[in-house]
């Protein structure tokens, strides 16, 4: 955005930016895993299959560079989900919140388009041109419609570049608006007929969409659209290990990016607070021994990433500097108390019943009930 009254200092390292694109963060192993892969790229990929799978996954390649991991979990959905780009058919990655949908899109788009950034935001206002092509009216009106008063959409750049394009939040969009992408996906092409043209869709374009299956409700797929589409269920993370694993590499990252002061290792905090998410949503102790009642709130990865984040700016800056139960157990509160009734019903009864019995959880015991009564 340029607008006149801005600011003239643009920041112009990843260092001064709040969150740098994921083709900012992670340029160098971009370009590491470029000069190693050697297998076949389709047409206009910056990677092959390959080296996007290792790039979202992580690994050690022949030179030694180690490419962190971005996404854990199966690796055959990440295969799936990559090869079906290098088809005519476009992927939506599916499911609950917090599952990586989003971060998944645009790490795919970072590593095979090198761009994650033709991203069309889904919402109940998106309108058409938002996916087709819209006007600068003040040259609309002085030259009558031409190529120069054209404003290409997100979509008509990437197919223009034989790029990736991104469509977050696919069913929120109105359904009518949502048809305009049949086209563009089964004919590959984008017709302008105010000029009599049409945008042809350069080979290496597709769409990557992704789509909540909990808080649907809003407008569904026409089966139409969902014929072009291959669909990628992302899952809750499998196992508690893996899911402490997730919360605390990004809580790590999340952490030098802010720049929180270092806090010390904070594994039983994490571990606890992935615990207590884990049972709630499942309704179920770890041990299999008690059934429980889940909460309203979803209680997603995302949201024990941001407990925890939270927890160390509170320990970091108020607290001794070690991430204590009374850093956590507020925000642990928030995320599960979303029904300020029937939430707090069921809270009272895991703490009482769970928490409480449990012999090294004292300390968790004791600032929950501070925070809640
Ligand atoms: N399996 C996973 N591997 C790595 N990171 C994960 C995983 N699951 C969740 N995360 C982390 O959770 C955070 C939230 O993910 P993201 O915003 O992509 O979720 P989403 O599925 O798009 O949710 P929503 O439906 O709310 O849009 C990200 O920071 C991501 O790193
Ligand atoms: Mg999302």
């Amino acid at each position: 955005m340029t607008a006149k009254n801005a600011p003239t200092i643009t920041p112009d390292t990843s260092e001064t930016l709040l969150r740098p694109h994921a083709e900012q963060a992670f340029a160098d192993e971009l370009s590491a895993l470029m000069a190693v892969d050697d297998r076949p790229r389709p047409p206009s990929w910056r990677l092959s299959p390959w080296a996007v799978v290792t790039y979202l996954l992580g690994g050690t390649l022949s030179d030694g560079t180690v490419v962190s991991p971005k996404y854990v979990g199966p690796r055959r959905l990440l295969e799936v989900a990559v090869a079906t780009l290098a088809t005519d058919r476009a992927l939506l990655l599916l499911g609950v919140p917090g599952t990586a949908k989003t971060w998944v899109s645009e790490h795919l788009s970072a590593a095979i388009s090198g761009a994650s950034t033709l991203l069309v935001q889904g919402t109940s206002g998106t309108a058409e041109e938002a996916i087709r092509y819209g006007w600068n009216y003040a040259r609309l009106l002085a030259e009558g419609p031409s190529e120069g008063a054209l404003v290409p959409s997100p979509v008509m750049t990437a197919m223009r570049l034989g790029s990736i394009a991104r469509v977050e939040e696919l069913t929120r969009i109105p359904s009518d608006v949502q048809d305009a992408l049949i086209t563009v996906l089964s004919e590959k092409t984008l017709p302008v007929p105010e000029l009599g043209t049409e945008v042809q869709a350069a080979k290496g374009f597709n769409v990557i969409a992704t789509a909540n299956d909990r808080d649907r409700g809003v407008n569904d797929l026409s089966s139409a659209l969902r014929r072009r589409f291959n669909t990628v269920v992302l899952p809750l993370p499998a196992s508690e290990d893996e899911e402490v694993d997730i919360v605390t590499r990004r809580v790590e990252q999340l952490g030098a990016a802010l720049e929180l002061p270092p806090v010390p290792a904070a594994a039983q905090e994490v571990r606890r607070v992935v615990r207590v998410f884990r049972e709630l949503r499942s309704g179920l102790t770890a041990d299999g021994r008690t059934k429980l009642k889940s909460p309203s709130g979803t209680l997603s990865t995302a949201e024990a990433i941001s407990v925890i984040t939270n927890g160390l700016a509170l320990s970091a800056h108020f607290g001794d500097g070690v991430l204590r139960a009374a850093d956590v157990a507020g925000a642990v509160l928030g995320a599960v108390i979303k029904d300020p009734v029937a939430d707090a019903v069921v809270w009272t009864e895991y703490l009482e019943a769970v928490v409480r019995e449990r012999d090294d959880w004292s300390d968790f015991y004791r600032a929950c009930r501070e925070v809640h009564g």
